[in-house]
This record gives structure tokens, sequence and C-alpha cells, in this order.
């Protein structure tokens, strides 16, 4: 007789790192298309074909503004950075969370879960935050279910893009 062993995959965990020049590089590498592109900054932050120069001005900028606070996510078990993630902090205690990214190879494996959910309990549980918001292009399924998922609802938007909000939990 024959027996199998079920094999189960347990889901990734993230730690969210501060960002370093490696990360140029990273987030070039993520963003193969002007579609996709627009898909994680929307159609006017930056131009095509997205340049290191583009990349390097916009976290020289994070990193120079004042309640912003930007990460690279990187997988607990191997220490790889896999993705990105930008939170901005308002004086009314609320955040805005935006450029979630995951590179390409690693989509749909529970990366972008993982990210999202160490964001949200890192802004409630340790930045006492009382709301978080995004935005997400409305054709941007895949974002749209996981941000769905995690609580986000559509509270304001456009023909091409939404305004998601999470209440701080009671
Ligand atoms: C959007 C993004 C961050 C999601 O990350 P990911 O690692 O692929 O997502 P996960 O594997 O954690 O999947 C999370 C959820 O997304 C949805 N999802 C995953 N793959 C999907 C697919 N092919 N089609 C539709 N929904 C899908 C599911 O709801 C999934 O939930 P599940 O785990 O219960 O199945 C990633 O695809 C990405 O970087 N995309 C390009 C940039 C971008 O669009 N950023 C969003 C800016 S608002």
């Amino acid at each position: 007789m024959t027996s199998t062993v079920a094999q189960t995959q347990q889901p990734p965990r993230v730690d969210l790192l501060p960002v370093t020049g490696a990360d140029v590089a990273l987030i070039q590498a993520c963003i193969r298309t002007e579609a996709e592109m627009v898909d994680w900054a929307g159609p006017d932050r930056f131009t095509w074909p997205l340049t290191r120069e583009q990349i390097v001005a916009y976290l020289e900028e994070a990193a120079a503004s004042d309640g912003c606070r930007t990460w690279s996510a990187a997988d607990r078990s191997t220490g790889i950075r896999v993705g990105h993630v930008q939170l901005m902090v308002a004086p009314d205690a609320s955040g805005h969370i935006c450029r979630v990214l995951i590179a390409p190879e690693r989509r749909g494996h529970g990366y972008g879960r993982a990210l999202m959910q160490h964001l949200i309990r890192h802004a409630f549980d340790d930045l006492d935050l009382q709301r978080l918001t995004l935005n997400v292009m409305t054709s941007n399924d895949r974002a749209r279910a996981l941000y769905e998922s995690l609580g986000f609802a559509a509270s304001a938007g456009s023909a091409f893009s939404l305004r998601m909000s999470l209440p701080r939990p009671r």
C-alpha cells in the first residue's frame, strides 16, 4: 500500500525593510510595461519608459518628505527582496498606502497579501493610525480583489480609479 503526504504550502511572510540603492533596480525590473507602471503608480506620476533616474528621484523625494515611509518587502525566510510599498502618514492620523508592488515572478503566491497584512498591522498597532486609504485603477482586478479581501471598501472614484478606505478595527 502506498501512502501520500499532503504537501501544504505555507503562505509567505514578509518583513518591511528600509529602502536601499538595490531597490532602484528591483523597482525597475518589476515594471515591465507602461500598463504595469500605470497600475502601480497611476497615470501621472512617472513617464514611460520608467528610467533609473525617475526611480532615484522618486525615492529621494520620498526620503525627504515628512510623513512618508517607504519600504522594501523581503521574504522572511530567505531575506530576498520581493516588493515595495509606501505609506504617507497625515497629521489627522490617517495613512495613505501607495506604490504597492510585488516582483512579477512572485505574483500570485501570497506575497501581496503578506505585505499588505504586515503594513496594516504596523499602521494600526504601531503607528496608531485611525484609517487607511489607497487608490487603485478600476481595471486592476488583482489588486482590487486583494484590497477588498482585506476589508478595504470603495469610498470615492471615477471611471478609471477608485479610492478605497479601511477604518481601524474597533
Ligand atoms: C497587485 C499585487 C501587489 C498583488 O500581489 P500578489 O503577490 O500577486 O497577490 P497575492 O498572491 O497575495 O494574491 C492576493 C489576492 O489577489 C487576488 N489575485 C491573485 N492573483 C490573481 C489573479 N491572477 N487574478 C485576479 N486576482 C488575483 C486574489 O484575491 C488573491 O487572494 P487569495 O490569496 O485569497 O487568492 C501584484 O500583482 C503587483 O505587484 N501588481 C503590479 C503592480 C500593481 O498593480 N500594484 C497595485 C497598485 S494599487
